[in-house]
């Protein structure tokens, strides 16, 4: 049984997303629409069958799938319809602001301009401010299966972007694929005045969040649950308060943790870490925000006070102005008091 009256402070409390991959948010009947009106066809028979295949043992099958699905953007208008599909969905969940992750490489690997990706997202992402009042900015990841070359190359298809993208970012196959494979490109967009993130710990080991925050310089880092079998670095993420962007449900469905019951966010948060819940491919793992929120609180067994402070943590670790974010933080204080 869901705590009803957990369920509805949850819903009515201003969030943040800052981690999440606009193309881990392509639902299967958008899907099947995109790939007919561009004369592709999918290899799953309908709707259906696609999401009888959502079951993964590990991050890779999960990216095996991911991929194909993204495979059917071809057109400017594909990537607006994908993201404005995200803005109207997450407009009913309160959420005001957005950090959100793309992937030009899977997209240009294909023959698909890198403006083509840009513009359709970023035109939805400005009608999503403009209509629906969610601010937002946009993170360019690198794909770390492929090699540094490629990201360079992405890196400066980017450059005369600078004005829409405000951070680079480090995704796909961990294992073997370190930060420290990357570290000449993040220098040279931190050169080039970009902020970094990497996704470190999710499967990997906490040796790539020190990676990540000695050679990638990242101001957050993307899941990081492994950080907790290192007592020195759970120490200096706690100093210097970097921020996790934990993602619960991925993780369940990954295969990162075995039961939500037993997922490290109230260990991170007894540790004085400033976690932040966060939805990843929602399309994929059973839920947006409020399912993620909804997920942890019941498992978890969360107060009130305990899920503002996690609603608080993201307008924190937003990279809002401080006046914004204190305007957000105020908010949520004053709703907790009313609920
Ligand atoms: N790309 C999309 N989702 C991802 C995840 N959870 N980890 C790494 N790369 C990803
Ligand atoms: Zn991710």
């Amino acid at each position: 049984m869901k705590d009803a009256s957990i369920q509805t402070f949850i819903e009515g409390l201003p969030k943040t997303e800052l981690h999440l991959h606009i193309e881990g948010t392509f639902e299967p009947e958008l899907m099947f629409k995109i790939a007919k009106r561009n004369h592709l066809k999918i290899d799953y028979a309908d709707v259906e069958a696609l999401k009888r295949a959502y079951s993964f043992n590990n991050l890779q099958e999960f990216l095996d799938i991911y991929y194909a699905g993204a495979s059917v953007l071809i057109k400017e208008v594909d990537f607006y319809d994908l993201t404005w599909a995200y803005l109207t969905k997450v407009s009913g969940q309160n959420v005001k602001h957005i950090e959100i992750f793309f992937d030009p490489q899977t997209h240009t690997d294909r023959g698909v301009s890198f403006e083509t990706v840009l513009n359709g997202i970023y035109k939805a992402l400005k009608d999503g401010q403009e209509q629906l009042g969610i601010s937002f900015k946009l993170i360019m990841n690198f794909l770390r299966h492929l090699d540094e070359a490629s990201a360079f190359k992405t890196l400066e298809q980017a450059l005369p972007h600078k004005d829409k993208i405000v951070a680079v970012g480090l995704d796909s196959s961990e294992v073997g694929n370190p930060p420290s494979k990357f570290k000449n490109v993040f220098k040279k967009a931190l050169e080039e005045g970009f902020l970094t993130v990497a996704h470190a710990g999710e499967e990997g080991p906490s040796e790539y969040i020190w990676e990540a925050l000695d050679l990638l310089m990242v101001t957050r880092i993307d899941h990081g649950n492994r950080c907790l079998d290192d007592a020195k670095l759970v120490k200096r993420l706690a100093e210097q308060q970097t921020p996790l962007t934990l993602c619960p449900l991925s993780n369940l469905e990954l295969k990162v943790v075995r039961d939500l019951k037993e997922h490290p966010l109230p260990t991170m948060m007894a540790h004085g870490l400033l976690v932040t819940i966060n939805s990843d491919d929602p399309a994929y793992f059973g839920g947006y925000m409020n399912e993620n929120y909804q997920g942890v609180a019941q498992a978890l067994n969360l107060s009130k006070p305990q899920i503002a402070t996690l609603a608080k943590n993201g307008f924190k670790a937003s990279w809002l102005k401080n006046d914004e974010k204190q305007k957000y933080i105020d908010e949520i204080d004053r709703y907790l008091q009313k609920h």
